[in-house]
């Protein structure tokens, strides 16, 4: 690659996909190539991909059925998928979209610049999960969030989950590389560091000595100067007491913890092969406000799993009301191939699924507006992210409790903490406005 080469990445899924996108776009960029923002003008388009669920699927290939026409009126243009959907379906992707040129799976990611070299030839299908390679972005996009992945893969295969199959099995990455990398972006002004794994707290069952998550998390709290420490995503099975304490007791955690939930209904917890009951749930959330009754908590919820019940999304829609999160992700069941769950024969119906999700986001919606009403008038510390996406004459912080408020403020304040009022409450969060001395 040269200095005249222009590259359109883009990015879906979660965190540990924006992540892998700054490792891809650190690598390319190292070669002179340099990002443009519309599809039409790149020689490289790079499609980093998740395959959760059909509708991130369906994402993607839509796209790539648009880009078909880019390629025949530049037949140079490189195009590349990588991430999830690349590793699920490798080979098939090119058979179904023969303007693909080259497909890399999350593992290989690192290798991405010598592969759309091979590409540039002939058409490379790279998938291997053998390889774990730990490698930080040569150069982060920007100095707010601080993404740094514990671990890589999962071991945990609850049965409607695609991501063992396309991540691998579970690997962490040793305490000393994450503490180094913590310190170097705490040490260059980042307000945040993100910890990511499939599975966070599963962190170091296969390192010698066997660390624990806890006791990184007390390493990560003790570096001078960090201010905010965030991780995703907990499994409630390996969500032991040590870990609940050290939230609570570490003051640079955020009081903020996303737990999925799946569902409120041991027979389909059981089914879904969680290792956990809803009492076994409750505990921990009962911990967790106790040794910190303001933590805010949040959740993921599939509805619709194979064999659900009416009685037991009416055990889901219970614990809902019980818990009060004040957030959740909530999913209709599809089912990914390969998966357990996917061969069950007894899938629920799609007009009953989306039923229930709908009932589902009402009473969240209700108890998120709830939640938030009670803040109005506090004044709360944000970390300031960007310009909002709703109104871009107004900015975007995230207050600890990982909700966001959007206020008028000079764009020199991103990056930046400033306390700000909050005067109305949305679902999504608060309107509000610059405290004094903010
Ligand atoms: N169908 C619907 N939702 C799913 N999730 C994972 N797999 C599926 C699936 N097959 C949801 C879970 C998980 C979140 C990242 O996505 O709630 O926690
Ligand atoms: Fe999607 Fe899961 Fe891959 Fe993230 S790890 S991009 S959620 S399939």
């Amino acid at each position: 690659m040269n200095k005249e080469i222009k590259y359109k990445l883009l990015t879906y899924g979660c965190q540990m996909n924006d992540y892998d996108s700054e490792v891809i776009s650190s690598l390319v960029e190292s070669t002179g190539a340099y990002p443009v923002e519309k599809p039409e003008d790149a020689d490289i388009i790079i499609f980093n991909t998740c395959c959760v669920r059909e509708s991130a699927d369906n994402k993607v290939y839509g796209r790539l059925g648009q880009y078909k026409i880019l390629k025949k009126e530049n037949p140079n243009l490189l195009i590349v998928v990588a991430g999830c959907l690349a590793e699920k379906d490798g080979e098939k992707m090119i058979k179904k979209f023969p303007q693909v040129d080259l497909v890399v799976g999350p593992r290989n990611a690192y290798r991405i610049v010598s592969l759309i070299e091979q590409a540039k030839k002939k058409k490379i299908v790279c998938l291997n999960q053998d390889d774990a390679v730990f490698l930080n972005p040569l150069s982060r996009s920007g100095n707010i969030t601080g993404y740094i992945p514990v671990s890589v893969g999962c071991d945990c295969f609850c049965t409607y989950c695609i991501v063992p199959y396309v991540r691998g099995r579970l690997k962490s990455r040793p305490a000393g590389e994450i503490v180094a990398e913590a310190e170097r972006l705490v040490k260059q002004g980042f307000g945040e560091i993100f910890l990511l794994g499939q599975n966070v707290n599963s962190y170091g069952f296969d390192l010698p000595g066997k660390p624990t998550f806890a006791e990184l998390l007390e390493k990560i709290n003790g570096i001078d100067g960090i201010r905010r420490i965030r991780f995703v995503s907990p499994h409630p099975k390996d969500f032991h007491p040590d870990l609940i304490k050290a939230v609570g007791k570490l003051e640079n955690v955020c009081k903020s913890v996303h737990l999925p939930m799946q569902s409120g209904s041991n027979r389909i917890l059981k089914l879904m092969n969680r290792k956990y009951d809803r009492e076994q749930y409750l505990k921990i959330i009962h911990g967790l406000r106790k040794e910190v009754p303001e933590i805010a908590l949040s959740t993921d919820i599939i509805v619709g799993f194979p064999g659900e019940t009416n009685e037991d999304f009416e055990e889901t829609l219970d614990i809902v009301r019980d818990v009060q999160f004040d957030l959740a992700f909530m999913f209709a069941y599809s089912p990914r191939d390969g998966t357990a769950a996917a061969k069950i024969p007894d899938q629920v119906p799609h007009d009953e699924k989306m039923n229930h999700l709908y009932r589902l986001i009402e009473m969240q919606n209700d108890i998120s507006r709830a939640k938030n009403e009670k803040f109005v008038g506090q004044v709360l510390e944000c970390l300031v992210e960007s310009l909002s996406k709703k109104d871009p004459t107004k900015l975007t912080g995230r207050t600890e409790r990982n909700r966001v408020v959007n206020f008028t403020g000079d764009k020199s304040l991103i990056g930046e903490f400033v306390n700000v009022k909050l005067t109305s409450a949305f679902t999504w969060g608060w309107i509000g406005e610059m405290a004094e001395g903010g």
